[in-house]
């Protein structure tokens, strides 16, 4: 019992150890319905996941180093300018992430499509015109970066060239200090593979190739015979190379087991490449002393220098590595205002200059991103709206920003150190949705026209929150109900259209004032709006219960002159009886005014019996009236 939990425990222990010094690695083939192995390497690639849209298609791949894989994904334009892949779950780290291109296998698509790629919001690549005609290091590009949030998002960005067509993605973590280049170097130094060659080796090779260690990030390794003409050749060595693969960059050792040497022709080692101007760029020159005719310190110094400027001076490889047949690793970062980047190596002692590899990468600062609060309040405004999937809102809104969604705008707010969202303008787009309340997430908003859609259903209250809004156009839509009582809160505003719409009720008072005052407003063309001059006057403010007092006051009123009409009518009837009967029997009647007349003087004179007989008089009066 003992032993077996004790060897359960020294494999979960095992199991652990080996786990924790694996690096992460995901492949993705693009367009693929199922997990494939490319050859000769059986490197598995999973089927295809985490892109934000797209269509699978066969794939023509360009260059004898790209994976085979049968498969792309391109992003024709109706699917949005931008497009990602979003890849949850990456732990937290250092990674090279390789993105291979591919041309579309149909005809139809015989053009090379040029774009933008991004990696978490910052612009690494754009691919250049006759790309796809190399052969080599044009099929994808490589870039070590930093991944903090658990996800990368790879985008792609039309510039209007042919659609996105990305054939395979790699996402491999390497040593967190892995290409570490000194002070100035941090999270969010990005470094992109300008060129990577492996000197005096006949073929281009991968670090899997060379068998090297998982946590070298598989880097590709071109291979270069020489520097120009005759002026350098190839020498190789079986020998074991000595601190090669150590951490944090891991180099195979085959790759210091060929190097160059100058002849005699020409002393001076010199490698020139095109770069594009004003950047910086991080220059690694790998060396081991593997020449025979080298064996001890001081044998070989040489001078390095980048455009001119001597950067090592005096390197003595034997002395510096330790001995022959040891890894020396120089790593240097250069600005460069010019379009090419020499790296000329001059001996100061013996006649020969020698090197193993080289690699430059362009340094790239990664960009801030859009605080995650506006990009959730944008999304759900995308849901709301329906906006359509042209929009392609993918990515980071306001990053690269070179690339920001359409219709949005960007601005870097200083009290809160974050970039935010200050301008909507999705005016005539075609949109039928609802506006959100929580359209209000993007406080700071500026100015929102949304003029020329069909949006429905009310103007949200939560609008008066915006307290930056100046421009609110939600024009020619299909918004009803009043307008909220808070849009009187937006002292800022100096423009407010709701025209064209089925606005109905009062102007919010305050808001009312303060645009006659200095702001300008059109309400024109609503159901019935009211309240400010040009529009017509509102009723009494009501309440409900003084609605019901008035409800009930008007029925009370109706009983009222139903009642009076029917005693006006009555009597009139009535007068008219009297006057049809007054007609008939006239004599009577004279008769009875006469006896009064009659009464009336007898109470003159005798008072006793007046009330008596004036009562009976006016006891008999009824039918004369009433
Ligand atoms: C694949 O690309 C090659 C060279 O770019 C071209 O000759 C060939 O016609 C393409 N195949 C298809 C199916 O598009
Ligand atoms: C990382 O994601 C969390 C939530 O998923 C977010 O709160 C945080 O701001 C993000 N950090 C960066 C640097 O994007
Ligand atoms: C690169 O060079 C800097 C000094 O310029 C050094 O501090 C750093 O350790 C070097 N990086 C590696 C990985 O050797
Ligand atoms: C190059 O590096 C220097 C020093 O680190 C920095 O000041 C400069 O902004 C960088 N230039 C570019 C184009 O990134
Ligand atoms: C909103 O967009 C419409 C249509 O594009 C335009 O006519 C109007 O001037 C814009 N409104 C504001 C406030 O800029
Ligand atoms: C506004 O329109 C929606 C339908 O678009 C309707 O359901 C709602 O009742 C209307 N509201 C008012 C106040 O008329
Ligand atoms: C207000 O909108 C109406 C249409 O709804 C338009 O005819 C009128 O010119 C606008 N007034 C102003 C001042 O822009």
């Amino acid at each position: 019992m003992f032993k077996l939990h004790f060897l359960l425990l020294f494999f979960a222990f095992k199991i652990a150890i080996s786990l924790s010094a694996r690096p992460y690695v995901t492949r993705i083939s693009c367009g693929a319905q199922n997990d494939v192995r490319s050859v000769p390497t059986s490197t598995l690639w999973h089927k295809d996941f985490g892109y934000t849209g797209g269509i699978r298609k066969n794939a023509n791949t360009t260059s004898f180093i790209t994976p085979r894989l049968n498969t792309l994904r391109y992003f024709p334009l109706s699917e949005g300018p931008e497009n990602c892949y979003n890849i949850n779950k990456v732990p937290h780290g250092r990674y090279s992430v390789r993105i291979y291109f591919g041309l579309v296998a149909e005809p139809s698509f015989d053009d090379e499509p040029l774009f933008d790629v991004s990696i978490e919001g910052t612009l690494v690549y754009s691919l250049p015109p006759g790309w796809s005609n190399h052969d080599d290091e044009h099929a994808f590009v490589q870039t070590l970066v930093f991944l903090d949030n658990g996800t990368a998002s790879l985008c792609f960005h039309s510039t209007g060239h042919g659609d996105p067509a990305i054939l395979a993605i790699e996402i491999l973590q390497v040593d967190d200090k892995a290409y570490y280049s000194g002070p100035g170097f941090g999270r969010r130094t990005i470094f992109r593979t300008s060129q990577r060659l492996s000197c005096g080796d006949r073929n281009s090779k991968f670090d899997v190739d060379y068998d090297g260690d998982l946590w070298g990030g598989d880097r590709f390794w071109s291979s270069i015979m020489t520097f120009g003409q005759n002026s350098d050749k190839p020498i190789s060595t079986k020998s074991t190379i000595k601190s090669a693969s150590v951490a944090p960059n891991f180099y195979p050792q085959a790759l210091y087991q060929t190097a160059l040497v100058s002849t005699d022709n020409e002393p001076d080692l010199m490698y020139t490449i095109d770069v594009d101007p004003n950047k910086n760029y991080s220059v690694w020159l790998h060396f081991a002393e593997i020449d025979p005719l080298v064996t001890d310190v001081g044998q070989r110094v040489i001078d390095i220098s980048i455009n001119g400027d001597i950067e090592f001076p005096g390197v003595d490889i034997v002395k510096m590595a330790g001995g022959v047949n040891s890894a020396l690793v120089l790593n240097k970062t250069v600005a460069v205002s010019g379009r090419t980047l020499t790296i000329t190596l001059h001996p100061t002692t013996g006649t020969h200059a020698i090197i193993s590899a080289i690699e430059i990468f362009e340094v790239i600062t990664a960009e801030s991103k859009t605080s995650p609060e506006e990009v959730k309040a944008l999304q759900s405004l995308n849901l709301a709206l329906g906006l359509p999937r042209r929009f392609g809102w993918n990515g980071d809104p306001c990053f690269p920003q070179q690339h920001p969604w359409s219709g949005v705008d960007c601005q870097f707010d200083r009290s809160s150190n974050k970039w935010v969202i200050d301008g909507l303008g999705l005016d005539n787009q075609g949109l039928r949705g609802f506006l959100p309340d929580d359209i209000s997430r993007l406080h700071h908003l500026q100015s929102i026209n949304l003029s020329g859609n069909n949006i429905r259903g009310p103007i949200p209250s939560t609008v008066g929150t915006i307290t930056s809004l100046e421009k609110l156009d939600l024009s020619y839509n299909y918004f009803n109900g009043s307008i909220p009582e808070s849009l009187g809160e937006l002292t800022s505003l100096l423009t407010l259209n709701l025209n064209g719409n089925l606005l109905s009720g009062k102007i919010p008072a305050t808001l009312g004032g303060r645009l006659l005052h200095r702001a300008s407003f059109n309400f024109t063309d609503n159901a019935g709006l009211c309240g400010i001059p040009g529009l017509p006057t509102c009723g009494p403010h009501l309440t409900v219960g003084a609605k019901i007092g008035i409800g009930f006051g008007a029925c009370v009123a109706v009983v009222v002159i139903a009642t009076c009409i029917t005693c006006w009518w009555k009597r009139r009837q009535n007068i008219l009886r009297a006057k049809r009967i007054a007609a008939r029997d006239a004599p009577y009647a004279k008769k009875r005014t006469h006896f009064n007349h009659i009464q009336m003087s007898r109470h003159n004179h005798h008072g006793q019996h007046h009330e008596n007989n004036t009562r009976t008089a006016v006891e008999n009066g009824p039918p004369l009236l009433t």
